[in-house]
């Protein structure tokens, strides 16, 4: 698929709906998929990643995000780990939206609430965050969209994100540390990294006037330095 498809409101691709499976230690999914949503033809590894290596959920009655839901590998995986918990799964590709609505009733997963952005209520504060965010929308649309719901995490809140080395891993995290978010890196492993980042204490750092630490990433957002992963 055309990358530059998979985050527009409305794909212009004409459906071809498929299936892929989710297949990890504790969960079992049959997901359908489409043409005009990111990595129809099978779980993308940065996602997969994120499922087997990410942090234990919190537990109880929380607010749980999947922000950038696709058709639904992660909201589906968190919604099935913490049956009690609510699942906001965003997205503003309307046909990601409608698939992972469609997979997480067919999971017979009723805790997940798939819906676009504007339409999570005001006052959701997010126990945590799981994304493979679309780096692909631009630094500073990312930045934005990170700065949006990182804000929504409650004090003692977390967001983990998967984000490939060579699409800006590295700068993103510098960016956050430097926004005063506080960032560390949880694993590394075929070029991607796996980023756990606690809420920020206190007003939101100037982003307008604070240096773009993500200068350091090349025009397609990858990094310019080098770094290395486990495997
Ligand atoms: C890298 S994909 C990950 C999709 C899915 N979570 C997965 O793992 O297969 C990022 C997703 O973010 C979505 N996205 C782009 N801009 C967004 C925004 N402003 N708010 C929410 N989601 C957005 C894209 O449409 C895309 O589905």
């Amino acid at each position: 698929m055309n990358d530059s498809q998979y985050w527009t409101d409305r794909p212009d691709v004409a459906s071809r709906p498929t299936e892929v499976g989710l297949l990890l230690p504790d969960v079992n999914l049959t997901l359908t998929t489409d043409r005009g949503v990111f990595s129809a033809d099978r779980v993308d590894r940065g996602t997969r990643y994120l499922l087997l290596d990410g942090p234990g959920l919190p537990t109880g009655p929380v607010d749980l995000m999947d922000l950038g839901c696709g058709y639904g590998p992660i909201a589906c995986t968190m919604a099935s780990r913490r049956p009690d918990a609510r699942v906001w799964a965003v997205d503003v590709n309307e046909r990601a939206l409608g698939l992972c609505r469609a997979n997480a009733a067919a999971a017979g997963l009723a805790n997940v609430e798939v819906v676009a952005p504007d339409d999570v209520p005001e006052d959701v504060r997010l126990a945590a965050i799981w994304s493979n965010p679309p780096i692909r929308i631009g630094k500073p649309a990312l930045h934005d969209l990170l700065a949006r719901w990182l804000d929504r995490l409650t004090p003692e809140g977390t967001a983990h994100l998967v984000v490939q080395r060579h699409l800006g891993a590295d700068s993103l995290a510098r960016w956050l540390d430097d926004r005063g978010w506080t960032s560390s890196r949880r694993g590394s492993r075929k070029g991607y990294r796996l980023l756990d980042v606690a809420a920020r204490i206190g007003p939101p750092a100037d982003a307008a006037t604070g240096p773009d630490v993500t200068d350091g990433a090349s025009a397609d957002g990858g990094d310019r330095r080098s770094g290395e992963d486990s495997t």
